[in-house]
């Protein structure tokens, strides 16, 4: 087919160049592919970064005791056992390898005396685990790929927004997009399509992801008849900033935690000694995120509605090296200097766990020829995600994906693109240029994140999760109204309506998945079912489109063979149903 626009071909089309992506792209090169990369931001402008405080990997160069098995222990119970199990299995036993490669690209990590990577304490795992780069971990990855992918020849297509995939039969054939600069639209047609677009964090209203992350993936996926899984489960980050409100949400990582920072309450109380006292302020982000939100609820609170943080008590230089990026945010945006004193901080949405569920061996998506990996997709991480595990996903599975994309793309060829599919895809972005009094996209944006917060938030309750699905009802309907000014170039307003739309799609995914599960688990507490249960924690969501109708339905956790049962045997209480 010969489409009216600007069309490019590759073998292997790779849509977000965050981690995944560009790993996936420079795995894909290698295979021999024709790679493209579109980003609908510039390139390493991503995500990623926001995993300051390090890479989860199993190295053993600090605590020596440490290995695969212990990671994958740690990523298991961390999730609650709703984690696929083989995930959770190629992720701890490669996770050291890709640290090498990496490495060997050019990463700088800080070191041991004797000149290893160093590892540092995070929530939730065993040993100290992190290879890190101070507190910019996330930015020296980007920075390391970004320079290995362009030098191998990736081509990128920035500022580049996908707004359809296109198919050829069941299989994906490529995708339908604009140029945000000029909005001229362009067709990319591809032997296999790697989603990496990250995560969904836009639909709440305070949250650490920048403009970017609207649920993009996921809902190009979900469309294009692909399933989505474990919707409900969604991480707050429990230190984000909370003051001044002009940055409320921006991230303070996990690091100061991990470097002995301590947690207060406005009565001066370190009050994770009630919530975790094993494990403190190293708890799992899930339980640290309540303990905060609870203490604010009971009016022990900050002034500004969270907790102290507080690193101040070891030496400036040691916070000034370990933590460089966090003493510039805080002085430079809040004018506190964390060297002298606490630091006020209070949960953020920061990642979803759920999303596109994909075959564990190659990415896979259950749409021939789609594969998604990072935060797109679903499956690793359970109930719950272990800082640290983001990176090391997006480094093992990136990688994943782009071998099986470029492997399959071997076997199959150039698909036909149908040109009725192209024409549907320019009419709906069309559309809100021509409804006539219809209402501006922000209006509903601001409307979607109030309801998200407010009813869908960290402690969830039936009453609340039906009323979120009734204004979400009421915001799609006005979604399909609204209206759009000006022209097409340089049109943010027109951006956003077609974001808003994946981002619509999306909350109802978690809302529907979160009204369903009726327990708690992980990053999903439920007010009116506070405990886990024995038959939800063998059991996974699954969303998917079934003649434009969202169903929901449930899936057996896979079954894991028995030499990993043995590792996890001291959980069969929690797995039951049983323990906290
Ligand atoms: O707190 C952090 O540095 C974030 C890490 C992550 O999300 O993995």
């Amino acid at each position: 087919m010969t489409t009216k626009f600007e069309t490019h071909e590759h073998d292997v089309l790779i849509i977000g160049a965050g981690g995944a992506g560009l790993c996936a792209a420079i795995e894909a090169l290698a295979q021999g592919a024709s790679v493209g990369v579109v980003c609908k931001s510039l390139l390493g402008k991503a995500h990623t970064v926001m995993a300051e405080g390090g890479i989860a990997a199993a190295m053993a160069n600090v605590d020596r005791a440490d290995d695969w098995r212990t990671h994958f222990r740690d990523t298991m119970r961390g999730g609650k056992f709703l984690n696929n199990w083989r995930m959770a299995q190629l992720h701890a036993q490669e996770a050291p390898d890709r640290i090498r490669d990496l490495e060997q690209w050019g990463a700088l990590f800080d070191r041991t005396s004797d000149g290893q990577i160093l590892q540092r304490a995070f929530g939730g795992h065993t040993y100290k685990r992190l290879c890190h780069v101070g507190d910019r971990t996330g930015l020296e990855m980007i920075r390391t790929l970004q320079d290995r992918g362009v030098a191998l020849g990736i081509d990128v297509y920035m500022e580049c927004a996908v707004t359809r995939l296109l198919k050829d039969g069941d299989r994906v054939a490529g995708a339908f997009g604009y140029w945000r600069e000029q909005g001229r639209f362009v067709v990319f047609k591809a032997k296999s399509v790697v989603l990496a677009t990250g995560g969904i964090g836009k639909i709440y209203k305070i949250t650490s992801n920048s403009w970017e992350y609207t649920a993009d993936g996921m809902a190009l996926a979900y469309e294009a008849g692909a399933e989505l899984k474990d919707m409900e489960f969604v991480q707050f980050h429990p230190t984000g900033m909370v003051w001044p409100p002009g940055v409320q949400g921006i991230l303070v990582t996990e690091a100061v935690r991990g470097e002995g920072g301590i947690l207060r309450n406005k009565n001066g109380e370190r009050f994770m000694e009630k919530y975790d006292p094993k494990r403190m302020e190293l708890s799992t982000r899930d339980v640290v995120a309540r303990a905060i939100y609870t203490e604010v609820r009971e009016g022990r609170g900050s002034e500004h509605g969270g907790a102290f943080l507080d690193i101040s008590q070891k030496p400036a230089e040691y916070v000034k090296k370990k933590l460089p990026s966090m003493y510039h945010q805080f002085l430079e945006l809040a004018d506190v200097d964390i060297t002298k004193g606490p630091m006020e901080v209070g949960p953020t949405c920061h990642y979803v766990m759920g999303g596109v569920r994909v075959d564990p061996e190659t990415a896979e998506s259950t749409v021939s020829g789609l594969y998604a990996a990072g935060e797109v997709a679903a499956g690793l991480h359970g109930a719950n995600r272990l800082g640290g595990n983001s990176l090391s996903d997006l480094l093992v599975f990136g990688r994943r994906a782009g071998m099986a994309a470029a492997q399959a793309a071997k076997k199959v060829r150039q698909a036909t693109i149908d040109q009725t599919q192209v024409d549907k895809a320019e009419r709906e972005m069309l559309a809100p240029f021509q409804n006539g009094n219809g209402e501006s996209p922000y209006a509903i944006h601001r409307d979607l994140q109030e309801t998200m917060q407010k009813l869908v938030g960290i402690f969830r309750v039936e009453a609340d999760l039906q009323q979120a699905l009734q204004e979400l009802e009421k915001l799609q309907e006005r979604a399909r109204r609204m209206h759009v000014d000006g022209s097409r170039m340089f049109n943010p307003g027109w951006h956003l309506s077609y974001d808003l739309q994946s981002m619509l799609t999306i909350s109802e995914a978690v809302t529907r998945s979160a009204l369903a599960r009726r327990e708690s688990r992980g990053a999903h507490s439920r007010i009116d079912y506070p405990s886990l249960d024995a038959t939800w924690g063998k059991q996974n969501n699954v969303v998917s489109s079934q003649k434009g109708t969202m169903m929901l339905r449930q899936e057996p956790v896979p079954a894991m063979p028995e030499e990993l049962q043995k590792l996890l045997a001291d959980e069969a209480e929690a797995v039951a149903g049983k323990g906290k």
